[in-house]
């Protein structure tokens, strides 16, 4: 594939125009990133009416080697002062993100807690609901639709990881649309649509904090079968999460288990539309193929666009002198097309076995992604569901994108079945 050449000065990563400009041109840009020696830099994005003053910019990582080696070494670059590009105080940046934004040993001690409601124990406990769910919302296709043909962002790739995650928690299912209005209002803040403001952030992210907390204090109260039970029972040497803490993470783990998943069995739906003979590779061996198949979905979607470091003392980075405090912005979107590491990486091919592997839970390091093998096994089953009843679904539309530098995201995208 030919990429169109985009000179560096020709564009700009924090303007929200280079997020909305064609697929072809980004990858331009980011190609011209990552055969250029050193490290681009860019001034942050002037947020109107923002409480807080502009950040002083960033470099920009967009080879897979760099995130990498950053992804890391947390102790050189560290997720306290934020993983947004951003600047907030600190005290928000734990509120919003809990422990995507700290450091050891603040998040080894959160991390270890929470973990124990993700270990496989736990997941393979979900693994019977998953296969539940999937196989409703493909009854509910076949009910609702009888023309064959509905959204399916909303009726297929949005349904499951809400409905796992609200249910591993123990949120009930009249608390469903509630929860996913807050998760689309905090990841879509630059997109019109979804309110976009960040007072319409900050409300809804409150909302969820204290409905969180009421949560996460009755179940200690009242244990049950869910992982918010088994999180706020964890006691780790004497040590509990208090509610506040149950609260924020809670907001990031509602955020971050559904806002990805759904975007990448998206971008998969359309991936194995458009290229159809994908489809019959993976349709026609899917026990053989699915393991690799869902990790090139990652890749090719790549969910979750960027995250942020910095640097906590002077250092050198692809050449490039940073110093004590500099921002570095890991681009996974351009790790995940970087032919130093992929052959041929605009090519999707779900027997790919690419070493290294793909980067879009994260590059390794403390803050890989702690629901990577539940959005395996979500990605799998889905897949599956649809290849043994629906197998000529397909895309049959433009997407919608979301308008967002952040997460990949399809808003809707018609489809079809015969
Ligand atoms: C395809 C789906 C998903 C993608 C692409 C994705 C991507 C990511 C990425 C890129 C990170 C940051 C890694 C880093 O900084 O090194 C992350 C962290 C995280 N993810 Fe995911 N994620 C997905 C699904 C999920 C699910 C289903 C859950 C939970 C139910 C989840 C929970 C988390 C949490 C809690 C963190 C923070 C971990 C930490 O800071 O220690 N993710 N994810």
């Amino acid at each position: 594939m030919t990429l169109p050449v985009v000179p560096l000065g020709d564009f700009d990563l924090s303007d929200v125009a280079f997020w909305t400009a064609p697929r072809d041109y980004r990858d331009g840009a980011f190609k011209t990133m990552r055969d250029t020696p050193g490290l681009p830099f860019f001034e942050e994005a002037l947020i109107e009416d923002s409480p807080f003053p502009r950040g002083p910019g960033y470099y920009a990582l967009s080879r897979h080697e760099d995130i990498w080696h950053v992804s890391r070494n947390a102790q050189l670059f560290c997720s306290s002062k934020g993983s947004n590009i951003g600047d907030l105080p600190q005290e928000m940046n734990e509120f919003f993100g809990s422990m995507i934004n700290m450091d050891d040993p603040k998040h080894f001690r959160l991390r270890s807690i929470v973990s124990k409601g993700f270990t496989p124990k736990e997941v393979g406990r979900v693994e019977d609901n998953v296969r539940v769910k999937a196989a409703e919302i493909v009854d509910r296709l076949l009910e609702q639709f009888p023309d064959k043909q509905c959204d399916f962002v909303e009726h297929v790739a949005a349904a499951l990881p809400l409905e796992i995650i609200c249910d591993m928690m123990g949120i009930p299912s009249e608390d469903y649309a509630k929860v996913f209005k807050w998760t689309n209002t905090i990841l879509g803040v630059g997109d019109p649509e979804f309110g976009g403001t960040l007072e319409d952030l900050m409300s809804h992210a409150l909302e969820m904090f204290m409905y969180a907390q009421a949560l996460g204090e009755d179940r200690r109260a009242n244990p049950r079968d869910d992982i918010t039970s088994v999180m706020m029972a964890a006691d780790l040497d004497g040590d509990q999460l208090t509610p506040q803490e149950f609260g924020s993470f809670f907001i990031l783990l509602v955020v971050a288990g559904n806002e990805t998943t759904r975007n990448a069995v998206s971008h998969g739906m359309k991936a194995l539309t458009e290229f159809p003979e994908q489809r019959d590779i993976l349709y026609g061996d899917f026990a053989g193929n699915s393991k690799t198949a869902m990790e090139e979905i990652v890749r090719w979607a790549t969910p979750v666009i960027h995250f942020r470091r910095t640097a906590t003392e002077d250092t050198t980075l692809a050449g490039q002198e940073l110093k004590a405090g500099d921002k570095v912005v890991m681009f996974y979107n351009s790790g995940n097309r970087d032919e130093r590491v992929f052959e041929d990486p605009f090519t999707f091919d779900v027997r790919r076995t690419p070493q290294p592997a793909q980067i879009g839970f994260g590059a390794g390091g403390p803050h890989f992604c702690l629901g990577a093998n539940l959005a395996r096994r979500e990605m799998t089953v889905m897949f599956d569901e649809i290849r043994r009843r629906l197998p000529s679904m397909r895309i049959t539309g433009d997407p919608d994108f979301l308008q967002s530098a952040f997460i990949n995201g399809i808003k809707r995208m018609p489809c079809a079945w015969d």
